[in-house]
């Protein structure tokens, strides 16, 4: 191990750049408008409406917050059994929903994020939920829905390639893939910005993990997986939109 590269690495982990940082030199305090929260998608492309919270009552069984806490573990194993779409749905607002929209370029989610700058897009490898074709589809938050973007073919096998074999992947009815578009935090925070946005997909897949908890679910989040396979999977670009965790989900 090289003391000097691990040093080098571990001031990525610390906040000192604070300090020294001039913000008056980003995009935001330059006055340039801050970027669309949540990327395009073709209009013309198929679209699945979720369940809203008012809807997916009843069907959700629900547990109380202790248990999620004392009983979350990662979860590799899944039975065959396919995710509801009010699952699904459920799922996807716990982890990106949006709450409030105090203003057109700027939302509050159910997870926390620096600066409320929310930087990812939720890719899903859908393989076993109920009602939906399988296939790659991009999460639209601000119209809590899905949009349908590829099939792919042997998606249990290519998931798991992505990441190194990991066989679990992709075993799940659906697995996410969270991407971050960097601008995002960039904007506001400059090069502190990717610290943070490491910091940020924790609180997604820490949610994840206890959303599953109430709907007899289980998930595992993977950092383990080849960048620019995973990117070429849901189609990033890997430079202005990259991969940075995954987390296959299923019934347990
Ligand atoms: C950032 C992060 C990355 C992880 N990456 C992987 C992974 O690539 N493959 C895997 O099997 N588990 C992965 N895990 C799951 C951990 O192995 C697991 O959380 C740990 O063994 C503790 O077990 P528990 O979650 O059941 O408490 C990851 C967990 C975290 C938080």
């Amino acid at each position: 191990m090289n003391k000097d590269i691990i040093k080098q690495h571990r001031e990525f982990l610390k906040d000192t750049q604070r300090k020294e940082y001039n913000f008056s030199q980003t995009d935001q305090h330059k006055g340039v408008p801050a970027p669309p929260v949540q990327k395009p998608f073709d209009p013309a492309a198929r679209r699945v409406s979720l369940f809203s919270p008012e809807d997916w009552k009843g069907s959700i069984p629900g547990v109380d917050l202790e248990s999620a806490i004392l009983n979350r573990e990662s979860r590799r194993d899944y039975a065959p059994d396919p995710l509801t779409l009010a699952e699904l749905s459920f799922l996807l607002y716990c982890t990106q929903g949006i709450r409030k929209r105090p203003h057109p370029l700027a939302v509050l989610r159910t997870v926390p994020s620096a600066g409320a700058r929310h930087s990812f897009e939720t890719y899903l490898l859908i393989g076993n939920v109920e009602g939906v074709d399988p296939g790659l589809y991009r999460y639209l938050p601000l119209k809590h829905e899905l949009v349908w973007l590829n099939e792919v073919e042997n998606m249990e096998m290519r998931a798991s390639m992505a990441c190194f074999g990991q066989q679990f992947v992709g075993q799940g009815a659906v697995t996410f893939v969270w991407t971050t578009v960097p601008y995002r935090m960039e904007w506001r925070y400059g090069p502190l910005a990717h610290r943070v946005i490491l910091i940020d997909v924790g609180h997604v897949c820490q949610n994840l993990y206890l959303a599953c908890e109430a709907i007899g679910a289980g998930t595992c989040g993977v950092a383990a997986y080849d960048q620019q396979e995973v990117d070429e999977l849901v189609g990033v670009d890997g430079e202005d939109e990259f991969a940075v965790y995954l987390a296959p989900v299923g019934k347990i």
